[in-house]
């Protein structure tokens, strides 16, 4: 898929902005929202959920990856993530590896100037792959 154009990252990452508006995120009051893009163009919007029991902490990227493949999609081609709290939030690496699976290529950024789009490849080379 070609990576999305610049107009299309502003909007996505404006619609992050609005999901991370919707986090449940009272213990670590770090909101982050994400928009996942599918190869047929599909949006599907996630926040991160937490929980009292810290590490069942649900992340931004987990959950639009989430309702993306439960409505039946299986390839993901763009993740938009961004945090209202903190400025250029990247994926953490267990996000890195589950875009992975769906084939994720894209990875939009907030950054001072912009939008900024980066690889998945780049922030993950030599991701785990299973095979039997
Ligand atoms: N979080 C995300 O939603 N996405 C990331 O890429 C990094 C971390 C969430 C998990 C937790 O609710 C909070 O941010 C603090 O780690």
């Amino acid at each position: 898929m070609d990576a999305p154009s610049i107009e299309e990252a502003t909007g996505l990452l404006e619609q992050a902005r609005v999901v991370a508006g919707r986090a449940y995120a009272p213990y670590s009051n770090f909101r982050v929202g994400a928009v996942a893009v599918t190869d047929s163009g599909d949006r599907f919007e996630g926040a991160n959920v937490e929980n009292a029991a810290h590490p069942s902490a649900l992340c931004a990227e987990a959950s639009a990856t989430g309702a993306a493949i439960s409505s039946g999609a299986r390839r993901i081609s763009t993740m938009a993530v961004i945090s209202l709290d903190v400025q250029g939030v990247v994926p953490c690496g267990q996000c890195r590896q589950r875009m992975a699976e769906f084939g994720v290529e894209w990875i939009v950024l907030e950054s001072p100037g912009g939008p900024e789009i980066v690889t998945l490849q780049d922030l993950l080379p030599r991701s785990f792959e299973y095979w039997e």
